[in-house]
Formats: structure tokens, C-alpha cells, sequence
């Protein structure tokens, strides 16, 4: 099947409803060739993991005030970068962001690598932050798998086995649809659609670009998906 259509109408929608977020390129600024900053981009999706883009806004301004560049937070005392992070919760994330910021600057020149197999050896870079350094912040067309992503996944495409089992199926049916065009544009489009449209409770399906095509909606079970396997 032509699955670019959807990448298409996903796309046109985030130009329209795109979130604003301080570490974001919008897409007209990313379009009139503005580049993001890898080191922002990699900053925020460590802070974005267990954490809420409301809670980590604050967090971000301050970290990139203190600390602009990567070298300049590989330089800084563990003591201050500790504090900084205090009620972002998950210390261990932190100690990593030193290593990965100190890694950055010993082996690569200070410039974060662009391909997800260099990045997926940073430390405390696992797959979801390797994919999603690479698509956001190099426009490469790597999918970013979130638990926004596979819930719009398995509503889309009307996928019943439940989580955990069901998540290698979700993440290729989430790259299947990555497209070659705008892949950092897109990867971020479809976190926005999970996290204001298909959301985990009561989605919005009337607004949903994706509407006509899902699949879940027309079985009338996309609020019910995913399913998950009772603890
Ligand atoms: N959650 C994690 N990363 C995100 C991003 N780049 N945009 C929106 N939501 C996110």
C-alpha cells in the first residue's frame, strides 16, 4: 500500500497544530533551512523521558542558560549539574547526560554524530534517543518509537494483541510510515497527535488527520487500544 498519503496529511496537519516547545524548530523556520541544535535536541529528549513536556520547559530554559553548548556542560562539576536536575527525578539519567555530554567533546570534536549507530554508543543513549537525535535533529528518516507513537500504531491499524507482546509489531508498523521527506518534522508530528488528538483516554477523532484511514476508529475500538496484558 501507498502509505505516503498519511505521512502527507500528518505532516500538513503539524504545519497547521504543531506544539510550540523551547528546544522545537518550528516547521517554517525548519523549512527556510534552519537547523536545530543537536545538543538541544538530544537535552530535552533525555529530560522528556518519564518526565512531562509542561514539567521539563522550566528545567530546559535552565540547563541551556548555565550551559549553551555541550562543551560547556561536559565542563561543568557533577555537584552543579546535580543540583540543577533536582525534581526531574531518575538521578541515574542525569549522571548519564554527564557522560554522554563528556563523551561528546572527548571522542567526536564536541559535535554530536548524526548516524544512529554512533549515537546508540554514547552513553545512556538507548534506541528511542539515538532515533530521535538522528530524525529531529539530522533529519534522517529513523522512526522515534514513544508510547505516544505506539498508541496511535495500534489504533491506526486496529492491532488487538496487547502490550508488552505486541510492541516489535507496532514499532514496524510506526517505521513502515516514516517517510524520506521531513522525517524530523514527521517524527515529532506524530508525538503531537499521540499526545493532543489520540490520546490515551477519550481521542479526539473528529479532529484526527488521520480519521478516515484508521482503523481502529471504524471498528469503533481505537479508545479501547492498545490493549495491555493484565498485571
Ligand atoms: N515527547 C518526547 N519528545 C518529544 C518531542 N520531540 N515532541 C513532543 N513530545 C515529545
Amino acid at each position: 500500500t501507498d502509505t505516503a498519503p498519511l505521512a502527507g496529511q500528518l505532516l500538513a496537519w503539524y504545519d497547521r497544530n504543531h506544539r510550540s516547545m523551547p528546544w522545537r524548530v518550528p516547521p517554517a523556520d525548519r523549512q527556510a533551512g534552519v537547523v536545530p541544535d543537536p545538543y538541544r535536541v538530544w537535552l530535552s529528549e533525555v529530560m522528556l523521558q518519564q518526565t512531562t513536556v509542561a514539567a521539563v520547559r522550566d528545567y530546559f530554559r535552565r540547563f541551556t542558560a548555565l550551559w549553551p553548548t555541550v562543551a560547556d556542560l561536559a565542563a561543568a562539576r557533577d555537584e552543579d549539574v546535580m543540583a540543577e536536575w533536582a525534581g526531574l527525578g531518575y538521578y541515574a539519567r542525569a549522571r548519564n547526560l554527564l557522560k554522554c555530554a563528556r563523551a561528546v567533546v572527548a571522542d567526536h570534536g564536541g559535535q554530536f554524530p548524526s548516524r544512529l549507530e554512533v549515537l546508540r554508543q554514547l552513553p545512556g543513549i538507548g534506541p528511542y534517543t539515538a532515533a530521535a537525535v538522528a530524525a529531529i535533529a539530522f533529519d534522517r528518516p529513523e522512526t522515534v518509537v514513544d508510547g505516544n507513537v505506539e498508541r496511535v500504531m495500534a489504533r491506526l491499524h486496529a492491532v488487538e494483541t496487547p502490550l508488552p507482546t505486541v510492541k516489535p509489531r507496532l514499532t514496524e508498523l510506526a517505521a513502515a510510515l516514516t517517510p524520506k521527506d521531513r522525517p524530523g518534522d514527521y517524527a515529532q508530528a506524530v508525538m503531537d497527535l499521540g499526545a493532543t488528538i489520540c490520546t490515551p483516554r477519550s481521542p479526539v477523532c473528529g479532529l484526527c488527520p488521520w480519521m478516515a484511514d484508521c482503523a481502529g476508529r471504524a471498528a469503533g475500538i481505537a479508545a479501547s487500544l492498545p490493549r495491555k496484558l493484565a498485571k
